[in-house]
């Protein structure tokens, strides 16, 4: 795979729509996607799940209290989670009431859906696989929905594809299935376990607070499985000051719930 498009610690970071542009539309939903794509910003975030009859959904939570009116819809269904319902039970819930009434009627997206929506927009993907110990197997799923959906094949790997999760195992089991694709895992690990991760991850994401200058450039050290420098993409960033700050630490990514704020704060090209 030739060189990505954000080169370790050099340039402009790359901004990145998480859960697609979730300060203006409702997290995970393809408004929010749309919105990424309507403000200018090509790369969008996600998280993905399992519903009870095996569909890959997206939403952040493992419950579906907080971004729908499943509480309403099915009072008897405590606690929620979204692994004891169907996707046809999710497919009837409101993903876009709680957030405002502009956006009632919205869904729990598919990730076949949400791949359709990204594509139709020439967008970019990092897919966050959501805590995948609630769902063994989901590495292989998202792998196959991933194929199914022609992501897989060399140009979508080399640009527009990285698959992400706070699991190392997950990562890594993505890693051994598909050793092309570009993985991240979401944290800090001890600069001394780097070069171990670097066996399984091209990316160290982890929390902006917990970055700093000499932690990116221990990362940018490390050779990652594709032969290249480990990259470092951060989250989650949405004002102009730290957008600068981090950006000054040479990190690779920019993760925004306001990714138009982060990129109107980054010096221009
Ligand atoms: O992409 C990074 C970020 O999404 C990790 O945290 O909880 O928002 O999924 P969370
Ligand atoms: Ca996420």
């Amino acid at each position: 795979i030739p060189a990505p498009d954000a080169l370790a610690g050099s340039g402009r970071p790359t901004v990145i729509a998480h859960r697609g542009a979730s300060a203006h539309a409702p997290e995970n939903t393809l408004d929010a996607v749309d919105k990424a794509a309507e403000l200018g910003i090509d790369w969008v975030e996600n998280d993905v799940q399992r519903t009870k009859d095996g569909e890959l959904v997206v939403l952040h939570d493992d419950n579906l209290k907080r971004t729908t009116d499943a509480e309403e819809v099915f009072p008897d269904r405590s606690p929620w989670k979204v692994k004891d319902f169907t996707a046809a039970e999710i497919a009837r819930l409101d993903a876009g009431s709680w957030f405002g009434p502009a956006y009632a009627g919205a869904r729990v997206p598919t990730l076949d859906q949400y791949m359709d929506r990204v594509e139709l927009h020439h967008q970019k993907l990092l897919l966050e696989i959501k805590n995948p110990e609630l769902y063994p197997g989901i590495e292989q799923e998202t792998l196959k929905l991933l194929d199914n959906e022609g992501w897989l094949d060399r140009p979508h790997l080399e640009s527009r594809l990285i698959v992400q999760s706070f699991s190392a195992d997950s990562v890594r089991t993505v890693h051994e299935l598909k050793p092309a694709v570009k993985t991240g895992f979401l944290g800090t690990p001890p600069v001394a376990d780097l070069a171990r991760y670097a066996t399984f991850v091209d990316q160290i994401n982890p929390s902006y607070s917990s970055a700093s200058t000499g932690y990116v450039a221990s990362v940018h050290a490390v050779e990652g499985p594709h032969g290249r420098p480990l990259e470092v993409f951060v989250w989650t960033v949405d004002d102009a000051n730290t957008a600068r700050l981090v950006a000054g630490y040479g990190v690779d990514g920019i993760i925004s719930n306001a990714p138009d704020v982060v990129r109107d704060a980054l010096p221009a090209q």
